[in-house]
């Protein structure tokens, strides 16, 4: 323990992105507007929010925390990088018990829409065999590529190149996900961890 002020900056493992893309205080003032167009646009209603694990805990605790709508909030959990820097192009899904969404307005949530395939995935199943009223989705990042599934997500925060980001959710090889920023790693670190 250290009696550092409280904040981001002191942490060792920044040392490791190349340049950091979005910090605290830009993702906080997005993500307060993205709860905001959503409570403006079901107004009335109430949501099941789901977050994609593991990338989308963060986003989630704080976009619902900005979200004024009566809520239930749930999870569902699937790979599809299997530890590496390009989308495996298969979507695992790690439990077949799904959320309860019969009649519901379902909002999924990721940290970021690449190939789209694992969104396709998730709102695919859920649509076959949930039966919601409706779903949309919403990511924190979109990156700017051709897509391999039709899919854009109904609200994002900000859009990125190609590069490999990681931070506020995002992982490589399953670290830097609690890092408070979104940043490009080094190249140099891809392929250093197991
Ligand atoms: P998609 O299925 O290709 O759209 O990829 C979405 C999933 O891949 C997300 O849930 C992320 O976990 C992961 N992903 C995609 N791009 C990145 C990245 O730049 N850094 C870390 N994870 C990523
Ligand atoms: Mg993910």
């Amino acid at each position: 323990m250290s009696a550092e002020p409280m904040g981001n900056s002191s942490f060792q493992h920044h040392e490791d992105l190349e340049r950091v893309l979005f910090d605290q205080q830009a993702i906080r003032e997005r993500v307060a507007e993205m709860g905001e167009a959503i409570t403006a646009d079901f107004a009335g209603r109430e949501v099941v929010i789901i977050a994609v694990l593991q990338g989308g805990v963060l986003f989630l605790a704080d976009l619902i925390r900005e979200i004024d709508l009566p809520m239930k909030i749930d999870s569902i959990s699937v790979a599809s990088y299997h530890g590496g820097t390009e989308s495996s192009g298969t979507v695992t899904f790690h439990q077949n018990h799904l959320p309860d969404v019969e009649g519901k307005k379902v909002i999924v949530l990721d940290d970021i829409l690449d190939t789209g395939r694992t969104l396709a995935a998730i709102v695919d199943r859920l649509n076959r065999e949930g039966r919601p009223e409706s779903i949309h989705t919403a990511v924190l990042l979109s990156k700017r590529i051709e897509r391999a599934m039709p899919i854009e997500a109904d609200y994002f925060g900000f859009e990125v190149g190609d590069e490999f980001v990681v931070g506020y959710g995002l992982d490589y090889a399953g670290r830097y996900r609690n890092l408070p920023v979104v940043g490009v790693l080094k190249p140099e670190k891809i392929g250093t961890l197991s």
